[in-house]
């Protein structure tokens, strides 16, 4: 069928929803029908924390156009449900377990991307964790914990896997969040390791655009259905929170998968050391809605425990 926006696929959302989620004729991914086919075919995308969420929408997405796929988590059976869905896209798959914050554990997963798909072209990295906690409430280890998934896991993904990158002339995407850019309230850890990451990012854009490496991060809004957003805003914010988006809806995976894929395209090959808004809009009007949802949700978990 044509869809509003005048292209052709099966429209497969809520007709009544303000979004339209819709899948091409295989039950794949809408991207195929903006990007050309095969346009990252043979190439090797390593993925931390690929095996759920956002991060493995934009697996699925890489999957999709040809390349080949690299996941690593700390759940190896999570990984494996991740890999078949990897496969049944066509992508040769390397499902390690491996903790971001254990350099040796991130070694042999590279190690093992290296030796069974060849040296990484893609790096993603997109392994968080994150929890709703008043400043006054969280502990030095909470804190530590979140600095050093998000920004020292982050680190060390990109510093392991400096070699192979240089070898393909590669690209890195950090996955940050709208924390790194504005306070949001319960949310002190994750902006301080965002914040680091984005950073981080364009540090290395600048030292190692002369390897022809290009670094830049995704700032995803709110995206619907993921371990993120049932954490901090609730399955009630998902339901109302397209109202309070610039664009009418909340987003998808597939909205941060075909940013990923256009930033590591050679549509985008002079650009590195860029953070890209993908929200919908939903930065521009700052925290406020969130915080408010949040007090809320945040009651709620505690009253519950
Ligand atoms: N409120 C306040 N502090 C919390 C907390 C909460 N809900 N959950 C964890 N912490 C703090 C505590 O200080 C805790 O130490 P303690 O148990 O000794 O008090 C510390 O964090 C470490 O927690 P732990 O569960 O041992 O860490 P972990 O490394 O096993 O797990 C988390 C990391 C806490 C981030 C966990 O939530 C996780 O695995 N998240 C991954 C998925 C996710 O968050 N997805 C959303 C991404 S946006
Ligand atoms: P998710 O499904 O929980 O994704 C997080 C992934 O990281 C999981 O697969 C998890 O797997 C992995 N992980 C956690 N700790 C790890 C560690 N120490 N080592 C290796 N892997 C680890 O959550 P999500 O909501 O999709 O979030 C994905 C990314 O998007 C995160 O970077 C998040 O900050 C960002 N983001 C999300 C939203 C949103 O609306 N959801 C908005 C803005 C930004 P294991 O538990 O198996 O390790």
């Amino acid at each position: 069928m044509l869809l509003p926006n005048g292209f052709a696929g099966r429209y497969c959302g809520d007709l009544n929803a303000t979004w339209y989620g819709w899948q091409n004729e295989g039950g794949v991914m809408t991207t195929t029908n903006f990007f050309p086919a095969g346009l990252y075919r043979g190439k090797t995308v390593f993925v931390t924390g690929g095996g759920s969420g956002i991060n493995l929408g934009v697996a699925k997405g890489f999957a999709a156009f040809g390349a080949n796929i690299a996941i690593c988590g700390r759940k190896q059976e999570r990984l494996d449900g991740a890999a078949k869905e990897l496969e049944a896209l066509g992508a040769k798959v390397s499902a390690r377990a491996a903790d971001v914050r254990k350099p040796e554990e991130l070694n042999v997963a590279f190690a093992q991307c290296r030796d069974t798909l060849g040296p990484i072209d893609i790096l993603v990295c997109g392994a968080a964790g994150n929890f709703l906690v008043p400043a006054d409430k969280l502990s030095p280890k909470g804190f530590k914990t979140v600095i050093d998934i998000d920004l020292l896991g982050s680190f060390n993904a990109a510093r392991l896997a400096f070699d192979q990158l240089v070898q393909t002339k590669g690209s890195i995407i950090f996955i940050s969040a709208g924390m790194a850019h504005a306070p949001y309230a319960f949310q002190l850890h994750v902006g301080a390791a965002k914040a680091g990451i984005d950073r981080m990012m364009q540090n290395l854009a600048l030292e190692w655009g002369q390897h022809g490496i290009r670094v830049n991060s995704i700032v995803p809004g709110p995206i619907a259905g993921t371990e993120g957003m049932k954490r901090l805003g609730g399955a009630d914010h998902e339901r109302r929170g397209d109202r309070q988006i610039p664009l009418g809806r909340m987003g998808t995976v597939e909205d941060i998968a075909q940013a990923a894929l256009f930033l590591c395209s050679p549509a985008a090959e002079w650009i590195t050391g860029v953070v890209l808004n993908v929200d919908g809009g939903s930065g521009l009007a700052g925290s406020a809605n969130f915080n408010a949802n949040a007090a809320r949700l945040l009651a709620e978990q505690q009253g519950a425990s």
